[in-house]
């Protein structure tokens, strides 16, 4: 499947410093059960993918790279930033973007619900107000600031959440699994708005087809990292040890 080129904002913008992401010894439990093991790796790339069955450790993993979940054992640094006693410095390198949209939005009316973040982030409010028109007008929301988030579909829903987290500015951005509740239209959209940011980003996926242009795949089983490189060399692996 073809997801089209890189949008607008890609071309126009110079490109963002490269915020590396960088696993020691990574382990994580939720109480006694251990759910990711032993993971050590460096996340350089600009665009990379992550996928597993369920329960595989996918969304333990996303969560690590900001800090939403800090590792039990073993340190996630980036750029050189300590997820355990850096977290909102670490936020403002790496934003994330839930499944579901309705976990991300918060506010009543679309306007007031992308001035969240730089608003709590303690941007001036002549910048948040710019800010918040340009992504609006980017993702097409700009007709809809003043409608109450919770009315709109869940396309533009994901793509409100989307713009949340841009809005911020972050330099690279993690998704777990952006498209999984989505029609085809708008999976098509969502795939486009991720292939045309200048962010870096990391996609949690079963959408093995939005992975084609990807720098690397990183492929987890039962909580380890069991392929680690290109699309062409994880995708067909993980195809066809889960025929
Ligand atoms: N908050 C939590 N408390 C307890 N167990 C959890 C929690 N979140 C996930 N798990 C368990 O950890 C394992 C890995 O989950 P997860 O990282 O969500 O995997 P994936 O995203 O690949 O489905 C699963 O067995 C899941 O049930
Ligand atoms: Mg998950």
């Amino acid at each position: 499947m073809h997801w089209g080129r890189r949008g607008a904002a890609a071309a126009d913008a110079p490109p963002l410093p490269r915020t590396a992401v960088e696993l020691r010894d990574v382990t994580h439990a939720y109480g006694e059960r251990t759910v990711l093991s032993d993971v050590t790796l460096t996340l350089t790339e600009s665009r990379i993918g992550v996928i597993g069955a369920n329960g595989s450790g996918k969304s333990t993993f996303a969560r690590l790279l900001n800090g939403l979940v800090v590792p039990t054992a073993g340190t996630v640094l980036v750029d050189g930033l300590d997820t355990r006693t850096q977290v909102r410095e670490v936020r403002r390198q790496v934003g994330f973007v839930f499944q579901d949209p309705d976990a991300q939005i918060v506010h009543p009316t679309v306007a007031e619900d992308v001035a969240f973040g730089p608003t709590n982030q303690g941007r001036p409010a002549d910048e948040i107000a710019r800010r918040v028109d340009e992504v609006l007008d980017r993702y097409g929301l700009d007709g809809h600031r003043d409608h109450p988030a919770h009315l709109l579909s869940g396309g533009q829903k994901q793509l409100l959440a989307i713009a949340g987290v841009l809005v911020m500015e972050p330099q690279r951005v993690v998704f777990d699994e952006p498209t999984t509740l989505l029609d085809l239209v708008n999976t098509r959209r969502v795939a486009q708005v991720i292939e045309g940011l200048r962010q870096d980003v990391v996609v949690v996926t079963h959408h093995l087809d939005l992975l084609a242009g990807f720098d690397r795949v990183l492929v987890f089983e039962d909580g380890r990292l069991a392929a680690d490189g290109s699309p062409a060399e994880t995708v067909p692996w993980y195809v066809a040890r889960n025929a």
